[in-house]
């Protein structure tokens, strides 16, 4: 016997042996098995896959979430195992295609309410690994109701025009002159965690305006303003996205779901990589223009004045005298970037109050209380004028009319 041929034979039967034992009737799962299952979960966390598909209270995972766009409501699909409403019929390859190129086996042409402009950037392995993640789920009946579009865009064709302009598929390709944190970095932002598909102005036809990536925009289904993240040189930013809160931060309102169903969940590296990438990017350039509006105006001065007032009366018991707040319960309003920039989720904040998102490392998160009974738009106007106006913030007055406009809701 030639040594080759032995070596052959024997790989035969080691073949052989795993495939009896992965048909064996009730074999454990292998820990090969097992290993691609946790892989899977980790992947799906990161690109907060849950929040979407699940509605509040429901089976996670089966689906039924609206999606509300200008164009309509998308609802989110059922991606447990069901053979009948959900992907029990799918194998790794229709998965991959919906993932990476937008097809669904079932829906076709799949909008993209659903990033797959982002998760196109994935490697075949991690698309295999959360399938195998999903299939583990127990499998819940939950069929997705058909989407809600605006004439024409119910008909799921004319998405062959959107691809054509705006869809390019490709896995992410690391850039071999950077480290591999960077990279490790840039294929989880552009990839599984799609910041962009918030933190960026879109197009008329929903698409992510290229040069505004990640430099912030307003969100269109919710109205909140995704601040610019690109250029962050925040030390803390990994803490703020595991934990949600910082010295000099915390996420609130549409954040604080994609901390709490995603970020916080991921390792120490991958969150410090993500800050790496971010800091490598280009920071966006300031808008001064709009800055010079009311600042050194006597309304301006006027407003901060009686901003003072306000805000030793109904803030500085929690965000203290100098705004330095009170870690870990209440953030700095001194030196924090939300109060840059628009000040639309500062007028929700202070409208509708809010709460950090509980994680592991603020497990317990206090609250902001809801001043709109309280507080006119005038009021509103005035404090916000005054805090960010202090302690070293140099953000631009706002005004009664901006606090009108800003402050109505959508339900949520
Ligand atoms: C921002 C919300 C959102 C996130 C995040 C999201 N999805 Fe979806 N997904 C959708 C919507 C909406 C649809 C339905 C799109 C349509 O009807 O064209 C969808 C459709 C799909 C489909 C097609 C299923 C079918 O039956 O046709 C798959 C597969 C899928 N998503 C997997 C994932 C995975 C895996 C993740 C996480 C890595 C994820 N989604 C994250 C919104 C989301
Ligand atoms: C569903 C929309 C959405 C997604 C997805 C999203 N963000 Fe955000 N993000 C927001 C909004 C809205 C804010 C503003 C509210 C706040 O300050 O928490 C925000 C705030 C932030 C802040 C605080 C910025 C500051 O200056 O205070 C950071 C940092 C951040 N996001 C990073 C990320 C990263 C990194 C990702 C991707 C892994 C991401 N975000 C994905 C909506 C989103
Ligand atoms: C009872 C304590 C309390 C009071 C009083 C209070 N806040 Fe807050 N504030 C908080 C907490 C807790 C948060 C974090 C909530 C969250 O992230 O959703 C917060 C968040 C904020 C934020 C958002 C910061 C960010 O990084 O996104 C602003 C702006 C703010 N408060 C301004 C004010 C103003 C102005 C007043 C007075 C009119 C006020 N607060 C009164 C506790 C308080």
């Amino acid at each position: 016997v030639k040594p080759l041929t032995g070596i052959a034979l024997l790989a035969a039967v080691l073949a052989l042996g795993a495939c009896g034992h992965e048909e064996g009737q009730g074999a454990a799962p292998s820990a090969a098995t097992a290993n691609l299952v946790e892989t899977g979960r980790y992947l799906a966390q990161a690109g907060d896959c849950a929040a979407c598909h699940s509605v509040p209270g429901g089976v996670e995972y089966a689906g039924g979430r609206p999606v509300v766009t200008p164009y309509g409501s998308i609802y989110t699909t059922n991606l447990t195992p069901d053979a009948a409403t959900g992907l029990g019929n799918w194998s790794a390859e229709d998965f991959w295609q919906a993932l990476h190129n937008g097809r669904s086996k079932t829906l076709g042409l799949l909008y993209p309410a659903f990033p797959f402009t982002n998760f196109t950037k994935l490697s075949r392995a991690d698309s295999d690994a959360i399938f195998a993640y999903l299939k583990s789920l127990p499998a819940a009946r939950s069929p997705t109701p058909a989407a809600q579009m605006r004439f024409p865009y119910g008909f799921r064709p004319l998405m062959r025009v959107w691809r054509a302009l705006y869809f390019r598929p490709g896995s992410y390709r690391p850039d071999a002159a950077k480290p591999a944190s960077w990279n490790r970095g840039a294929y989880l932002v552009e990839g599984l965690g799609h910041c962009d598909a918030c933190h960026s102005e879109r197009n008329l036809l929903g698409a992510v305006k290229p040069a505004s990536a990640l430099q912030g925009g307003l969100m269109a289904g919710s109205g909140w303003y995704a601040p610019p993240i690109a250029g962050n040189q925040d030390p803390q930013l990994p803490r703020l996205l595991r934990e949600g809160l910082s010295e000099h931060a915390v996420a609130s309102g549409p954040m604080a779901s994609v901390v709490y169903y995603s970020l916080q969940h991921l390792s120490a590296e991958d969150a410090q990589a993500i800050a790496d990438y971010l800091g490598s990017l280009p920071a966006p350039a300031s808008s001064r223009d709009q800055e010079a509006r009311l600042v050194g105006t006597a309304e301006a001065s006027l407003l901060a004045n009686r901003g003072r007032n306000l805000y030793q009366k109904q803030c500085q018991d929690c965000h203290a005298a100098d705004g330095s707040g009170k870690l870990p319960a209440y953030p700095a309003l001194a030196g924090n970037p939300a109060l840059l920039g628009p000040p639309v989720n500062a007028v929700r904040m202070i409208a509708n109050g809010g709460f950090a998102p509980g994680t592991a490392g603020n497990p317990r998160p206090y609250g902001m209380p809801a001043f709109i009974g309280d507080l006119s738009d005038e009021d509103i106007a005035a404090v916000l004028t005054y805090v960010r106006s202090s302690w070293g913030n140099a953000a631009p007055p706002v005004s009664a009319v901006e606090v009108a406009r800003d402050k109505p809701l959508p339900p949520w």
